[in-house]
């Protein structure tokens, strides 16, 4: 890899984790190419970039839905000619949804899926011919802890980032001839718009457990740190590690736990 700055590409980055992170990963110094739908957001995001003290990386805002696969190619177009390649891609953009799997509204659901693991393939898809092309790179998917967990009332949000982790395990062994590796954050709660945005049907929530909540800068550097290791999986805090492993070992005593807070 040359001396020039890196160029990371991130999905979502109009707000919470993803602007945290193209905003810690310009102060580092590489170079950011950041999308969302909101483009009033990645402006002012850019604006910050620009007042960071010297040096710090430049920005490139894009205007791109994740569900759509050719403007989210346009845009990974758009960042390497800017920047001249693509290093990191971060899959960040998601949207949450709660409710019961059968009486959520259908739209509802859909656009779940579609964000959440639509979003992630396009990604991905349009990332990696870049990184092939100059030698390598790292895919970074922000998943959840509760991939894999017996989830009721939870059960899309948390089988879509199943499947964007079990992407992972395999894309990795995929890459690995490209040197294009991939890591898998399961992160628990931080502090972001993303619950109060939330999909779904009101009340559910209602009796939701009081659950630790990460400052969101602390994920940021956490993500621009793991961009720079070679881990597979990058699970945050010792709490969300006994969440995981209960779940391995007892997930129907988990699962009948959300039950009784989650039912209305
Ligand atoms: N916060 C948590 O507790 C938590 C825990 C575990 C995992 N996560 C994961 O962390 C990721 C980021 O969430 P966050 O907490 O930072 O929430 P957030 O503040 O709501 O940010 C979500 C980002 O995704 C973007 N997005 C949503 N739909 C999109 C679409 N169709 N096309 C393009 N961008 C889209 C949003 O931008 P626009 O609306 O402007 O498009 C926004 O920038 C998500 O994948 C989430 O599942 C969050």
């Amino acid at each position: 890899m040359s001396d020039a700055p890196r160029v990371v590409f991130i999905t979502g980055a109009s707000s919470g984790i993803g602007y945290a992170t193209a905003l810690e990963f310009a102060r580092q110094g590489m170079h950011v190419a950041v999308t969302a739908r909101r483009m009033d957001r990645l402006k002012e995001l850019e604006g910050v970039v620009h007042a960071l003290p010297q040096p710090h990386g430049d920005i490139l805002t894009l205007a791109a839905d994740v569900r759509d696969a050719e403007a989210v190619q346009a845009a990974v177009s758009l960042a390497v000619t800017r920047f001249g390649r693509l290093d990191v891609l971060v899959a960040n953009a998601g949207v949450g949804q709660r409710g019961s799997m059968v009486d959520s509204d259908w739209e509802h659901l859909e656009t779940l899926l579609r964000t959440n693991i639509d979003g992630v393939l396009h990604s991905i898809r349009a990332a990696v011919p870049e990184m092939r092309r100059t030698g390598g790179g790292h895919i970074i998917i922000i998943s959840s802890i509760v991939a894999n967990m017996t989830a009721p009332y939870a059960a899309s949000y948390s089988a879509s980032k199943a499947f964007v982790s079990s992407i992972a395990r395999s894309l990795r062994l995929e890459l690995e001839p490209d040197n294009i590796h991939v890591t898998d954050i399961l992160l628990g709660r931080t502090a972001t718009e993303f619950n109060q945005k939330r999909l779904g049907q009101v009340g559910y929530a209602a009796k939701a457990p009081r659950l630790p909540v990460m400052p969101v800068d602390q994920v940021a550097r956490a993500v621009v740190k793991a961009s720079r290791q070679r881990r597979k999986t990058v699970t945050l805090r010792l709490f969300d590690r006994l969440v995981v492993w209960g779940n391995a070992l007892v997930p129907q005593l988990i699962g009948r736990r959300a039950l009784k807070q989650y039912k209305t």
